[in-house]
């Protein structure tokens, strides 16, 4: 997303009129957990302001008597309880994950990569949650992709139990096609037990020589049962230019302000 992204870092890009990291937050949020600790990387201080209450914008709008606005700018730092971590260097999803350890404790936690917009009616999170809570295991978010893109993902291998659910049996991070063991992709959202952690401190680095996620989840699936969701909803990539304008149109046609301007202009342009 450069150059939009050299100064505003890419999860502060919004869907309409909010950062893509918000609907993130708010989708943790609805899903029913309300401690968030954000692994930020250097230069992404603005993520962390973003939450932040912003006292001189409050005591504006509220002189001015904008209180709808008022709440929207109270809810960002009123909302959930954020806490950040700083990975130092990019050395890949896993790293970033261990940085999170003490913040997360001793006790089951969740992933979300901001870059992944899911827009469902029930959250994507919590779809995962009902799944981790019935069968006591960790469970990601599956979306099934084009044979031409496996080697965007995390790629599982696993045998159907139930509608949507699938056993995992082995994972490769971003395979060659014809290397790919199905077309079924993880999606930025994970549930995993505290034990993740010991595997990611042992992990060695890997594709791209960075530490994967997908490598210790593949190493937690030789140790206990490790479940897929193929989540219902869409997926939006914000990293892409095309998932970045495919969430603006998603969104804008649900919006009250935009709804049905946007649904006549799409319309004039595409007829
Ligand atoms: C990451 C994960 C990959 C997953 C993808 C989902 O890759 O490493 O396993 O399929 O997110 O968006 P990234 O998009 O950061 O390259």
């Amino acid at each position: 997303m450069l150059p939009a992204s050299k100064v505003v870092p890419k999860e502060l890009l919004p869907v309409l009129d909010t950062p893509a990291i918000q609907i993130v937050v708010e989708e943790v949020v609805a899903s029913g957990i309300t401690d968030i600790t954000i692994v930020t990387s250097p230069g992404k201080g603005a993520l962390l302001d973003h939450f932040a209450p912003h006292h001189e914008l409050e005591q504006f709008l509220s002189e001015r008597g904008k209180h709808d606005l008022l709440q929207t700018v109270r809810k960002t730092s009123t909302m959930a309880r954020i806490s950040a971590v700083e990975q130092s260097r990019p050395l890949g999803i896993g790293h970033a994950v261990l940085q999170a350890k003490d913040a997360v404790g001793d006790e089951p936690f969740a992933v979300l990569l901001p870059d992944d917009i899911c827009d469902c009616a029930r959250p994507c999170l919590r779809q995962l949650m009902d799944v981790a809570e019935e069968r006591d295991g960790p469970v990601v978010a599956l979306m099934e992709v084009a044979a031409a893109e496996v080697s965007k993902y995390g790629i599982v291998a696993g045998t159907q139990i139930a509608r949507r659910l699938y056993r995992l049996t082995g994972m490769v991070e971003k395979p060659p096609p014809d290397k790919s063991p199905s077309r079924m992709a993880i999606i930025g959202r994970y549930l995993l037990p505290p034990e993740i952690f010991d595997i990611l401190a042992d992990a060695r680095p890997g594709h791209a020589g960075e530490f994967q996620l997908t490598d210790a989840l593949l190493e937690l699936g030789r140790r206990r049962h490790l479940y897929g969701y193929q989540f219902e909803g869409t997926r939006h990539d914000m990293g892409d230019r095309l998932g970045f304008l495919t969430a603006q149109i998603a969104y804008g046609l649900r919006h009250p302000q935009t709804a049905d301007k946007l649904r006549s202009y799409l319309a004039s342009i595409l007829s």
